[in-house]
């Protein structure tokens, strides 16, 4: 990772964008950021009370509203990024005046194992969770292809050959 750079997490739901942040702040010894987490701590909720109370497109504006106040800044910092983020086209604008953008890339299968039974994610909560995957990940494709500077297929590749990936292409 450069000095003076950001670099940010991307992917889809359990890709394992938060894990690999920490691990990857260790390592580097910069700080790590989740944004998830700085809405829930400013909003004093969680995630799934802002879908339930607002709605899903005030969560993508508080979403966006944070992406344009951290491009405004620099620094060496990892950010991981809800899985949602990428689907705004100003967002992708503002990922990549952010940093490097690293796309955790993981198939559907992997998610659902990963998050079955999870119920933090409000957009997985319906009779078919693996299916909502799918499709939802069919619509982001694009999304997350179109902002990534570097792609890791996370089904095919350790924790240990992630990080590793990551610190090289981010070296160049
Ligand atoms: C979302 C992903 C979640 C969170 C919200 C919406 C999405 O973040 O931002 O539940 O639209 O994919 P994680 O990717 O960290 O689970």
């Amino acid at each position: 990772m450069r000095k003076g750079q950001n670099l940010i997490l991307i992917g889809f739901m359990g890709s394992g964008k938060t894990t690999v942040g920490v691990k990857l702040s260790y390592r580097l010894q910069v700080p790590v950021e989740d944004t998830d987490k700085l809405i829930e701590r400013r909003e004093g909720r969680s995630i799934n009370e802002i879908f339930a109370d607002d709605g899903e497109e005030y969560f993508r504006q508080l979403e966006m509203e944070l992406l344009s106040e951290l491009a405004g800044k620099n620094g060496s910092r990892i950010y991981s990024v809800g899985g949602g983020t990428p689907v705004r086209v100003e967002n992708r604008t503002l990922l990549k005046r952010l940093g490097r953008v690293v796309y955790l890339r993981v198939s559907p299968e992997t998610v659902y194992e990963r998050l079955k039974n999870d119920s933090t994610r409000p957009l997985l909560q319906c009779q078919d969770p693996l299916g909502r995957i799918r499709q939802l990940m069919e619509e982001r494709r694009e999304a997350y292809e179109a902002c990534a500077d570097i792609i890791i297929d996370t089904d095919e590749t350790d924790m240990d050959g992630i990080l590793k990936k990551i610190t090289e292409e981010t070296e160049k």
